[in-house]
């Protein structure tokens, strides 16, 4: 396994694997890594010629500093688990390699039609923005045949698969594949999240107990309740948990995001504080 820290590195591999006519899959993450990431990655590597991660903590969709500075980093351990599971290539640029000094600071503004209006997007104006901006670049650069994420950022796939739909109008990724990978849990339920490294063991223990209530909610949902009153019954459940608070409990059409008349084709999309530390969930339908 390679690692790559500058464009000019990562383009000359791209360019020999175009050559040889290889198929490239692309884990783009933030690093951090845990056994989430590591399933994406061993099906890239299982369905394609090379394997190519980039790490990168994107500054630009963080819109909270303090977020941002407490992101874990440990390129060390991620480059280990990475070789062990067969990645060829690891891009792990620095935010100077990556952006101009006026990219970094232009609030960039992408048309989502409405699906960064809601939920993330509404908590966290122009995070989706960062994401598109750093993808996109990313797919430029590695032009990949497919690229794999997972579905616990539901409503990042949803935006991510808009921008490729529109550009394959216009031709920029070629006919890139975007994989959608199932959420990786504990085996207590928990969804794995490089944010998990923030809570003490009491608090991991605490925020299984999102898990548990979003399955009760769709029992819930087989026995009629309407969509208001399942939204009402998960975020009371979670705020009666000492430790635990809700930020939103959405549950809302899977492709258009906004709320859903029923439960056909829907997702509920929940946040939660977990002491200091914000986890996202969502369960289908
Ligand atoms: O999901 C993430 O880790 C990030 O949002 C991504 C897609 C790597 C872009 O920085």
């Amino acid at each position: 396994m390679q690692i790559l820290n500058t464009k000019q590195e990562l383009l000359q591999q791209v360019e020999a694997c175009k050559r040889q006519g290889k198929t490239i899959g692309l884990v783009p993450t933030m690093g951090a890594l845990h056994q989430g990431h590591a399933s994406l990655v061993k099906r890239a590597v299982v369905e394609n010629d090379v394997c190519f991660v980039s790490v990168f903590v994107n500054p630009t969709q963080f819109n909270n500093k303090e977020d941002l500075a407490k992101y874990p980093r440990n390129i060390e351990r991620d480059a280990k688990l990475l070789e062990s599971i067969g990645a060829h290539f690891v891009f792990a640029p620095t935010p100077e390699e990556m952006y101009t000094a006026e990219e970094m600071n232009t609030t960039f503004q992408y048309d989502f039609e409405g699906l960064d209006k809601v939920m993330e997007g509404k908590m966290r104006p122009g995070h989706f923005n960062g994401v598109v901006q750093v993808v996109s670049r990313l797919f430029y650069l590695v032009q990949p045949t497919r690229a794999y994420f997972g579905e616990k950022d539901f409503q990042q796939l949803a935006i991510i698969h808009q921008m490729v739909e529109r550009s394959k109008l216009k031709d920029t990724f070629g006919d890139l594949t975007i994989v959608d990978c199932p959420i990786v849990r504990q085996a207590d339920g928990l969804a794995l999240s490089s944010r998990n490294e923030r809570l003490t063991e009491a608090e991991n223990k605490l925020a299984t107990n999102i898990y548990r209530i979003l399955k009760e909610s769709v029992e819930s949902a087989k026995k009629g309740y309407s969509v208001q009153a399942i939204e009402k019954q998960v975020t009371d459940a979670i705020n009666a948990i000492d430790g635990l608070e809700v930020e939103y409990y959405e549950i809302v059409d899977q492709s258009t995001l906004m709320p859903a008349k029923d439960f056909t084709h829907a997702i509920g999309c929940v946040t939660v504080y977990c002491g200091p530390v914000r986890l996202i969930d969502n369960i289908k339908y």
